[in-house]
């Protein structure tokens, strides 16, 4: 039988404060649906419904890369209302789970599981025993300790309430029974609405027994409806993302000092020190060292590198034994070949930088192409806008250019070439040639300052 997931994000999140619909606010830089999202396609869902309302089309408009089908539900008249939106656009014969645009972090083990166990006997559902369980539907179950029905805490006895298991929301069942159950619900309740879980006493007295399972940690089925609780589960996430990598062999100074807002694969013996951003896709290769308050954003960074400090890296890759910082900025479509070292307070922004070539400090290396064993002087800087465009400035192997020196894009300096400190180079410089530009030194002898005027 097929799986179709419904995902259930109507709803408007009053408590978040916010002018963003709830499911848009991000958690490791996106947003809790496209979390959700991903989960289910992570399952092998043939086809994922999402519900959607408040907040009109801005949902579907910011996840409309998400290859999914969204249903409006015009009024949120409750979550077996929200299902019953979805029913006639999943097919037949399809086994069915509710998740929920607002609940990020059920892990795809917790609902295989839940699935295997709906399949087995009809009903799966996600249930956790918590400390406080006031606010949720609980479990009512009969002296068999079979599940009978689920009262919502409004509509629970005292003694309901002091029951500890909870309904999570997340349930799987045929399309067959839900459709069958979902005609059959009313909105006679304290809230007045359609509660999607009244279909387990239904499906009980169906015969039908409701397999329950629970998550292996209780943030899996946590949901978010204020900005702490958003901060609570990001933590959450980034510690089982960190977690991860220490499993796969990465040292790290300290997994609460690291975020990661993407993927990041890591070679044998890397090391990661405190405060460091991973975003977007990032690949680092063994023997890598990433210093302190560093952020690396879809970029490469190959083996034995040493990335120091402060560091900043976009878009980028950097070849092998490379020293990069304290406090570099390395901006996009720069490519660093392997053992160049780049250092503080430089920034390199679209350039290619060959192999052992060295821009070691203070230095702006912009829309240029820099040769193997060059070594760019302190102060350094490429003139490569003229204030309406961008030119090249190419440096050939070997080059030495002295220390404050301005090269005039576009510029070619030819290899071998030394250039003088403090010059300003306009036109192409011819290979192993010296060129300076700069006036003489002059000198007066014993010079007298001017003296301050007496009143
Ligand atoms: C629901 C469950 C409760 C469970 C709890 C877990 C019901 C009746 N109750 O309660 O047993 O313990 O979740 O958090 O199901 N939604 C829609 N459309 C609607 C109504 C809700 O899309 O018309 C969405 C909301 O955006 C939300 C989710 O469904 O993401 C849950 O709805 P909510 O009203 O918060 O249910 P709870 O009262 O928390
Ligand atoms: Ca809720």
């Amino acid at each position: 039988m097929g799986l179709s997931v419904v995902i259930l994000a109507a709803g408007q999140g009053t408590r978040m404060r916010s002018a963003l619909p709830k499911v848009l606010h991000q958690l490791a830089d996106k947003s809790l649906l496209e979390h959700v999202i991903e989960s289910a396609k992570e399952l092998g869902a043939d086809d994922i419904h999402v519900v959607y309302g408040h907040g009109g089309d801005a949902v579907p408009d910011a996840l409309c890369h998400c290859d999914v089908d969204w249903i409006k539900q015009e009024q949120q008249l409750g979550t077996g209302h929200a299902v019953a939106q979805a029913v006639p656009h999943i097919p037949a014969e399809r086994q069915v789970l509710v998740l929920y645009g607002d609940v990020p972090l059920t892990s795809v083990e917790t609902l295989k599981n839940l699935i295997e166990l709906g399949q087995q006997s009809g009903f799966g559902l996600l249930t956790i025993s918590l400390e406080d369980s006031s606010g949720y539907g609980r479990i009512v179950r009969d002296e068999t300790a079979a599940v009978k029905r689920i009262v919502e805490h409004k509509d629970a006895t005292e003694s309901e309430r002091q029951i500890k298991e909870v309904n999570t929301g997340i349930l799987a069942v045929s399309r067959e029974n839900l459709a069958r159950w979902l005609e059959q619900l009313d909105n006679n309740n304290s809230q007045g609405e359609y509660y999607l879980t009244d279909i387990i006493a239904m499906a009980v007295a169906d015969e039908i027994k409701i397999n329950t399972a629970s998550p292996a940690n209780e943030h899996e089925v946590l949901g978010v409806n204020n900005k702490r609780q958003l901060a609570e589960l990001e933590r959450a996430y980034q510690l089982a993302a960190a977690n991860k990598l220490m499993d796969a062999g990465v040292g790290l100074r300290d997994p609460a000092r690291l975020d990661i807002r993407g993927n990041v694969s890591c070679g044998r013996d890397v090391s990661v020190d405190i405060n460091v951003i991973f975003e977007g896709q990032v690949d680092i290769g063994d023997n890598v060292n990433v210093g302190p308050n560093c952020m690396i954003i879809n970029s490469r960074i190959d083996a034995g590198t040493n990335i120091m400090a402060n560091t900043v890296i976009e878009d980028s890759v950097i070849g092998k034994n490379c020293s990069v910082g304290p406090f570099a900025r390395i901006r996009p479509e720069t490519e660093l070949a392997d053992a160049s070292r780049v250092g503080n307070f430089v920034e390199i922004k679209k350039a290619k930088i060959g192999a052992g070539s060295k821009v070691n400090h203070l230095s702006y290396v912009g829309d240029s192409i820099v040769g193997k064993d060059v070594n760019i002087g302190a102060g350094a800087i490429t003139c490569n806008y003229d204030g309406a465009n961008k030119h090249l400035t190419e440096i050939g192997d070997g080059v030495f250019v002295g220390s404050d020196t301005q090269l005039v894009a576009p510029v070619k300096i030819g290899a071998g070439a030394t250039i003088g400190a403090g010059s300003t180079i306009t036109k192409d410089v011819e290979a192993g040639s010296l060129t300076l530009s700069r006036p003489k030194q002059m000198t007066k002898s014993g010079w007298k300052r001017p003296q301050k005027k007496q009143d």
